[in-house]
Parts: structure tokens; C-alpha cells; sequence
């Protein structure tokens, strides 16, 4: 089995079971069009968050890392009609842009939060306005600051909220505590963290696909 298997059986499966629509497809060829890096969420993991937003009954959801707004069109449909917000933060100016279009394009506006700025540099506002409880947290920015992310929204959770991080297994990166690279050493960090954290059962699942092996993990409030 190899990389092209992995993407073979991704694409098998978004034929059967993941509906694409004008709006999903348009938002990935904007995306392309404008430059941006294609290391959005694959469609089947997009069907996965809007999947687990249906099962907690999101009606207000939290992400870190717009990029062009893929995954926020999968998470913010998970709501009900008219009835829900999704705040998703992205720190670059150009990345906003694009997912603004793509997010009016789906007719998402005003479910929508789209914030511009660092993660970190924006949560003092949200603190302020009395942001949250967040049913579901989609935590997918720069992965350093993840362990932080968590911790924040943590706090802004309720019991059975779901706090889900991407790319926490990074080839197996996550197994080297050496590893170069400090996005990947904060995966250990955050594994650690929620170890030691009574409030919330986890796990993490292995993924290997059209992005390749990597994983994610899945924490339950309690
Ligand atoms: N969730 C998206 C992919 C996000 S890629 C999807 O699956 O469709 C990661 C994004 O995080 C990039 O757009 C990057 O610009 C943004 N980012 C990087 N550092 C950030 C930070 N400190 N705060 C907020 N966003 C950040
Ligand atoms: C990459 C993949 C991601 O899902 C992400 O959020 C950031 C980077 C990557 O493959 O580089
Ligand atoms: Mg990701």
C-alpha cells in the first residue's frame, strides 16, 4: 500500500458518501486560483467535523485556521438553519480574503465570524464580548500554539463539547521529542496536556489519506 492508494481510497469514498456541491467545489478552485497552500481539511474529513457538529447538536462552534474556509463551510452546514455561529480566526490577511468570498459564495455570511489576526492576539476580544460556551472547537492554525488553543477553549467548553486538533501525528513525528520542528514537538506537549487534564476523555486516531499520515485527536468534555 502506498501514498497513491491512500488518495485512490479517498476519492472512492467522497464519490460515495461525501456530497460535493457548487459551493465546496468552488471554494477549493478559489482557493487554488488565489495561491493558497492546499492543506485544507480532505472532503472526507470535512464530512468527519460536520459529522461530529451534528452529533454534540452545535449550534456554536470555534476554529482556529480559516485558510480559505473549507472546513468552516462543512462545520458551520452542521448547524441548524439560521441558528448558529461558527467564530473562525486566521491570522493571514489574504487567506480571510478568499475565505470571505468562498464563505459568501456558500451563503454563510452571517453564520460566520471570520476574524483576522493572530489566534492569540484575538482571543482577549472574545474573552471581553463573553464568547462561548463552544460545543465544538476545530483546532487548525499554526500547530505551536495548539497546546494553548486547547487550553483557552477548555475553559469555554461544557460538558460534551468536543475539542478536536488536526495534524497531531505529523508522520509520526508526534514518537520524537527531538523533532526539529517545534509544531510538531507541541503535539507532544498538547498529548501530555490532555493526559493530565481530568476534565475531558480523548484519543487520538492515525490517518493516512490525500494528505497523507497524520492524525487527529478527539477530546470529550466531561
Ligand atoms: N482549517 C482549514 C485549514 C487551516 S490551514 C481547512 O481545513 O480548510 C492553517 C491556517 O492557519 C492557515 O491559513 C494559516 O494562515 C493560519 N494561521 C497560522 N498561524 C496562525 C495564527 N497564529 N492564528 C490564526 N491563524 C493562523
Ligand atoms: C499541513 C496540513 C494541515 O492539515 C494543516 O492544517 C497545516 C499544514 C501540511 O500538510 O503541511
Ligand atoms: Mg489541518
Amino acid at each position: 500500500m502506498d501514498e497513491r492508494a491512500w488518495s485512490a481510497v479517498d476519492s472512492y469514498v467522497t464519490d460515495l458518501l461525501v456530497p460535493q456541491d457548487e459551493a465546496l467545489v468552488a471554494a477549493l478552485e478559489a482557493s487554488r486560483e488565489a495561491g493558497l497552500p492546499a492543506i485544507q481539511v480532505s472532503p472526507p474529513q470535512g464530512r468527519l467535523l460536520y459529522l461530529l457538529a451534528k452529533l454534540v447538536g452545535a449550534s456554536s462552534i470555534l476554529e482556529f485556521g480559516t485558510l480559505g474556509g473549507y472546513s468552516t463551510i462543512w462545520l458551520a452546514r452542521a448547524m441548524p438553519d439560521g441558528g448558529g455561529r461558527v467564530i473562525t480566526l486566521e491570522a493571514d490577511p489574504d487567506h480571510a480574503a478568499v475565505a470571505r468570498e468562498n464563505l459568501d459564495r456558500a451563503g454563510l455570511a452571517a453564520a460566520v465570524d471570520l476574524r483576522v489576526g493572530p489566534a492569540l492576539d484575538l482571543l482577549p476580544d472574545l474573552e471581553a464580548e463573553g464568547a462561548g460556551p463552544f460545543d465544538l472547537t476545530f483546532i487548525d492554525a499554526d500547530k505551536v500554539h495548539s497546546p494553548e488553543y486547547f487550553a483557552w477553549a477548555l475553559d469555554r467548553s461544557r460538558r460534551g463539547s468536543l475539542i478536536v486538533s488536526d495534524n497531531v501525528v505529523r508522520d509520526g513525528g508526534l514518537l520524537d521529542p527531538d523533532h526539529e520542528d517545534p509544531a510538531v514537538r507541541a503535539q507532544r506537549t498538547l498529548h501530555e496536556m490532555i493526559a493530565a487534564e481530568p476534565r475531558v476523555e480523548a484519543t487520538t486516531i492515525q490517518t493516512v489519506g490525500v494528505k497523507g499520515y497524520d492524525g487527529f485527536n478527539v477530546a470529550l468534555v466531561g
